[in-house]
């Protein structure tokens, strides 16, 4: 469905491009807005340290164990010898690499550090004496599936030095051969084997120049000249760039024909579209090109004003469509936009960047899993009041359909592997990844706390512990040693409310004053130890989307009408079989598939003047796991009625109806966490009560 580059066409490209690069070779990299912190020097603490725990003990921390995707990758075989995969991208291991190299550091947990050393181990070892990483010989070589191996290596590095000498030889074998291919026709990228889709390379090849650019960063060396020339092949050999697609009379605000042969499929798949979110930004770090900051804003701008969820996720059931709020959404997309978000700040510094950062792995990520992270979902919707065995497809089996692909029935079942394994694989990087861009240098004298929640932090600066309930609670207490002065930053969430925030050190109070750009507001902070408490003040509130409709936040946590909860649950299924029997053999009586029905009416409209937020009482804790149903205490209360309210193909609430007569009398509703609200209702018409 791509179209490949003509050999001609890439001739005349080099030619540019050699030139392009001549002018490059004298050229840095522009430099973080707030330079990352190596793996391993920040910690989570509190919630987050349980929510990571449980899911060590859960099905990302099991996988290695059973899951014949990972423990029986065609990666841990001589290449061409066999071995599992689920596509011919051989992507699955990788995914599992990169979110458990920094799960296990961040834990310190031994069994998962080995698990993680024996795979990179054997990656290494069956390294191809031309450099080639992966199980795929010559001619079927293609580079996407490396690029989440890539990034974990480098992580691995960063929390362990043993593995920095092997790893970057590895990388520069692997990158000097990747300059080959790139100028041998654009092999494995521009060109790729039969069965092998191109444009995913393509689409996200910012995050294999992430890595080069990782080792230009951190280790300079003779070879620098070619990691250019490669970094900029690899971009100059993409047809899709995202910064043509953000473009006026290119970008869709609305897709009106979302199937898999669209000719912008790639810039339509959920997936991509969050991974892309930070392609711009890695850019611009090597072409200079300062258009790219507002690029990337509207980039980001756009996504959410067209396809953005109420949670901070992205909309699109594998093809954005529009913001019928029945639309599907990959937990994939939820993970991948956190961490583009998070990078966006790191290199960008824009304030809202972070706090929708914060929205996605607050929100859309928990809410796809259950409470002990033993079963996620494929597909979340903003109105999903069931996510049960979802049969519309086999009584409409010549469509309409829902999804657009996600046939099945399982797509919003909680299980193993519904729908498709790439979620099993790739969700482990949600929590990890946003604790290691949760602190960022600020210059040479300052640390900023960027992406707020309990983390601790351990620089040459300082040790720096800060507890708090953040989301649930909006108060941080920082506690400081350090052995000279230097500079904190606290990030103030643009929803801050100033007369009700403060920063207070000993005896004396101070109100925030954030920087306009970046949020952060400065203390400064003398050697020795210190005790900091920040209170961000926080309103409710009711963000108006379409067709007089809202979404209900405190702070950044989303709030979504309790529907109640119903659940079934059976053997998991494989996904190619999503309506069999299930798998009777699997070695962990906790791998079931769910299925979650509501048991409270779901068909509500409310009013949002009275609107009112219960918060946590002094000295309340919070359960582990803290996204179960039922777990977090906080909530809010709103008086509403019920509507009369069709459903979509019969499976699903339709959109919103402009009809907002009562059925009955009018009564007290409660709105719980979305991340605990496994189903529910999050757009909510409004009704005047
Ligand atoms: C991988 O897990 C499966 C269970 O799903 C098990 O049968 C198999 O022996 C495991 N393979 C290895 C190499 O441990
Ligand atoms: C670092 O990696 C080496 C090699 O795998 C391992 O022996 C060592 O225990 C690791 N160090 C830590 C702190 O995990
Ligand atoms: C160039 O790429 C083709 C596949 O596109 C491959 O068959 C050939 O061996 C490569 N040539 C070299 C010199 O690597
Ligand atoms: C910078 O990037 C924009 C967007 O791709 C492009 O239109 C412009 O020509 C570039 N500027 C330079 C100097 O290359
Ligand atoms: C993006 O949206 C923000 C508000 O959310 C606004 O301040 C900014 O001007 C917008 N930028 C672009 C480039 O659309
Ligand atoms: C809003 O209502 C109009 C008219 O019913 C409908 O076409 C549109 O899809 C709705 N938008 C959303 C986001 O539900
Ligand atoms: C700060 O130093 C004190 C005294 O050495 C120690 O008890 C405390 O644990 C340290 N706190 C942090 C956050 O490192
Ligand atoms: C900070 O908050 C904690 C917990 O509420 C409290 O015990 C402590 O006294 C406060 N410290 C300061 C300096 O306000
Ligand atoms: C889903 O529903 C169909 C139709 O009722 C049924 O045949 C099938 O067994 C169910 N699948 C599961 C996994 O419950
Ligand atoms: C879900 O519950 C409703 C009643 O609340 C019931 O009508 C419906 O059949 C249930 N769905 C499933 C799949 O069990």
């Amino acid at each position: 469905m791509v179209a490949f580059f003509a050999a001609a066409a890439l001739t005349v490209l080099y030619i540019t491009l050699v030139t392009s690069t001549q002018a490059s070779q004298n050229l840095m990299l522009v430099p973080w807005a707030f330079e990352p912190l190596p793996v391993g020097s920040i910690l989570p603490l509190g919630w987050i340290l349980g929510e990571m725990q449980t899911m060590a003990h859960g099905l990302a921390g099991h996988q290695y164990d059973f899951y014949v995707y990972v423990n029986e990758s065609r990666w841990l075989q001589a290449p061409g010898t066999g071995g599992h995969d689920y596509s011919t991208v051989n992507e699955a291991l990788p995914y599992w690499f990169n979110g458990l190299v920094p799960l296990a550091y961040l834990l310190d947990d031994e069994r998962l550090k080995d698990q993680v050393h024996t795979v990179a181990g054997t990656v290494l070892n069956l390294q191809t004496d031309d450099g080639w990483l992966g199980p795929e010989v010559l001619a079927e070589r293609n580079f996407w599936g490396r690029v989440p191996l890539l990034l974990g290596l480098t992580q691995l590095v960063e929390a362990n030095s043993t593995w920095e000498a092997p790893v970057v030889d590895a990388l520069r074998s692997f990158m000097t051969l990747s300059h080959t291919m790139l100028l041998n026709n654009s092999q494995g990228h521009g060109i790729c084997p039969p069965d092998v889709e191109c444009s995913w390379g393509q689409t996200r090849v910012h995050d294999l120049i992430i890595t080069i650019q990782w080792m230009l960063d951190n280790y300079p060396s003779s070879q620098d000249a070619l990691l250019w020339d490669t970094m900029d092949m690899f971009y100059e050999q993409s047809k899709f760039r995202w910064v043509d697609w953000y473009q006026p009379g290119v970008y869709l605000e609305v897709v009106t024909n979302p199937t898999t042969k669209h000719p912008d499929y790639p810039y339509l798949h959920g997936v991509n579209v969050g991974q892309g979110l930070k392609a711009s930004a890695v850019v611009r770090r090597f072409n200079h090109n300062d258009s790219l900051v507002d690029a990337s804003m509207t980039a980001v701008n756009w996504t959410f004003l067209y396809h953005g969820a109420p949670s901070g996720t992205i909309l699109g059931d594998e093809i954005q469509r529009d913001l019928a709020p029945y639309m599907g959404s990959e937990l994939c997309t939820a993970v991948e936009t956190g961490y583009s978000l998070a990078y966006l700040y790191h290199t960008l510094g824009t304030n809202s960047y972070a706090d929708r950062a914060e929205l996605v792995i607050y929100n859309a990520m928990p809410v796809m899993m259950t409470g002990d992270m033993w079963a996620h979902q494929y597909m979340d919707q903003p109105n999903g009041p069931w996510a049960t065995n979802n049969t519309e497809d086999f009584t409409h089996p010549d469509g309409p359909h829902l999804f657009t692909t996600a046939h099945s029935g399982a797509a919003t079942t909680f299980g193993l592997e519904p729908q498709y394994p790439c979620c099993t694989v790739n969700h482990p990087q949600g929590y990890p990844k946003f604790v290691t861009h949760s602190w960022g240098y600020v210059g040479d004298n300052g640390l900023a706390h960027i992406l707020l929640g309990p983390s601790m932090v351990d620089t040459p600066l300082a040790v720096i512990e800060c507890d708090t309930a953040y989301p649930f609670d909006n108060t941080l207490q920082y506690t400081i040693n350090s052995s000279k002065d230097f500079d904190l930053y606290v990030r103030v969430p643009s929803w801050f409310t100033p007369d009700t925030s403060s920063i207070r050190i000993g005896d004396s109070s101070s109100a925030l004053q954030p920087d306009p750009e970046t949020g952060l507001h400065r203390i400064r902070v003398s050697s020795g130890s210190t005790t900091i408490n920040y209170t961000i003040g926080a309103a409710i509130r009711a963000e108006t989307r379409a067709n007089n409709t809202v979404a209900v936040y405190y702070g950044n946590l989303l709030y979504a009408l309790d529907v109640g909860s119903s659940v079934k649950s059976s053997y998991p299924h494989a996904y190619y079989d999503a309506q069999g029997e299930g798998l009777d053999y699997l070695p962990f009586p906790e791998l079931r598939d769910y299925y979650v029905n509501n048991s409270k009416a779901w068909n509500v409209a409310i009013d949002p003047s009275t609107l009112q937020y219960h918060g946590l009482g002094g000295g309340a804790t919070l359960p582990t796991p803290i996204f179960e149903y039922g777990a977090p205490p906080t909530y809010v209360t709103v008086q509403g009625c019920e509507i009369a309210w069709g459903l979509y193909l019969g499976a699903t609430p339709d959109l919103v109806p402009n009809d907002r007569t009562c059925l009955g009398g009018s009564s007290t509703y409660r709105l719980i966490p979305y991340g605990s609200a496994k189903v529910h209702m999050s757009e909510l018409p409004v009704v005047e009560l």
